[in-house]
């Protein structure tokens, strides 16, 4: 069984902060952060997977650098740790545009934003994190300056205060949430480029881990490459921090060579579920087949089950259970399938498929 420890393995050595489940599944600690300066891909050739994304990219890159305008704005979706951040610098790089970075949650009043806008020069852009979370206030200095690239400011109090108009230059706005459902109607209408990322492939994963070992100067084969990417869940970053661990294991027990095998043993030792489940993502599955016996729940009774915010829940845990079968979405209610019985190993309710 899976046991609290699990949050250890993730944090790092020494001074990384303790991280807690969600960590696991995608939030930034201090070791990603230095992780990323090294393994984050700068170009669209170095980006693995998402070939959708990518192959539309290129061409709406090279259309708008041919005619030598900025690139229409751009917002990306998906769970956390699946390159948004990191698509967002490959964008700017490819535009050879400087890239001015923010967040939702750090824009606090439209002076702020005001500020970040007119410091912009043609072409530049700008990345905004979280946009989902941007007050309304600031969303609606926004629409103008990305419709029509103008600010209307407000100057003075009372009956002296005036508004001037302030004309920007021409930027690209990139947004990232783990959230379009979040996003209001207009600001969602305003991106003329949007793109969900999905969980990747095992394959895609694999290259991914193939690459970080080299650029970290780590020897892993094919089969250890795959078998660290299938209990990866999909998502580039944990790939990376699974692939680190084994490092570990494999200086301090192995010969430093990583192949199937001993990424096998080492992912145990850790306690890293075949599929890459966290406890979180346990004991959601613990709860719809044991609690609720196989039957429809709602979101918040699952929430208070397990001790977690239900957009948590939502954004973090469900698509990817949802995404193994594990778990399905119905008008009733959410509920645990075949599979997650076979998992657990527990024996399913007759009506369960
Ligand atoms: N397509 C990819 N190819 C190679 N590495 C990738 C890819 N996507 C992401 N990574 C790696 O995974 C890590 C996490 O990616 P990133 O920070 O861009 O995710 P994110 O979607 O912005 O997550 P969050 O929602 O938590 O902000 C990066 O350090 C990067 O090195
Ligand atoms: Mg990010």
């Amino acid at each position: 069984m899976w046991e609290a420890s699990d949050d250890d393995l993730f944090a790092g050595a020494g001074t990384a902060p303790r991280s807690t489940a969600r960590d696991v599944t995608g939030s930034l600690t201090s070791e990603d952060l230095d992780q990323d300066r090294t393994l984050r891909p700068r170009t669209l050739d170095e980006y693995c997977g998402q070939q959708r994304v990518r192959d539309n990219l290129r061409v709406l890159i090279q259309a708008a650098k041919s005619r030598n305008e900025p690139l229409d704005h751009v917002i990306f979706s998906g769970p956390p740790g699946l390159g948004k951040t990191t698509l967002a610098g490959v964008v700017a790089n490819e535009m050879g545009a400087k890239l001015h970075t923010t967040s939702g949650p750090a824009i606090e009043r439209t002076g702020d934003l005001a500020a970040i806008l007119t410091n912009l020069e043609a072409g530049d852009i700008l990345f905004v994190d979280e946009i989902h979370r941007l007050n309304h206030q600031v969303e609606e200095v926004l629409y103008p300056a990305m419709e029509d690239f103008f600010l209307d400011i407000v100057i003075g109090k009372g009956p002296a205060a005036r508004s001037i108009r302030l004309d920007l230059p021409r930027f690209t706005l990139i947004g990232a949430t783990t959230r379009t459902g979040l996003l209001t109607g207009p600001l969602r209408d305003r991106f003329g480029i949007s793109y969900r990322l999905d969980y990747y492939s095992t394959a895609e994963l694999a290259q991914i881990v193939q690459r970080s070992a080299r650029l970290l100067d780590v020897a892993v084969d094919e089969e250890g490459a795959l078998e660290i990417a299938s209990r990866s869940r999909g998502t580039p970053r944990l790939a990376n921090r699974l692939l680190k661990r084994v490092r570990d294991y494999a200086q301090v027990r192995g010969d430093g060579t990583i192949d199937a095998e001993l990424a096998a043993t080492a992912l145990k030792f850790f306690e890293i579920d075949e599929l890459g489940l966290d406890s979180m993502d346990l004991k959601i599955l613990h709860a719809l087949c044991e609690t609720f016996r196989g039957r429809p729940v709602g979101l918040s009774t699952i929430a208070s089950a397990v001790s977690e915010d239900p957009s948590t829940l939502e954004d973090v845990y469900e698509p990817y259970l949802m995404q193994r079968g594990l778990m399905v979405r119905t008008p009733q209610g959410r509920m645990a399938t075949l599979a997650a019985f076979d998992h657990l190993g527990i024996t399913a309710p007759q009506g369960v498929s």
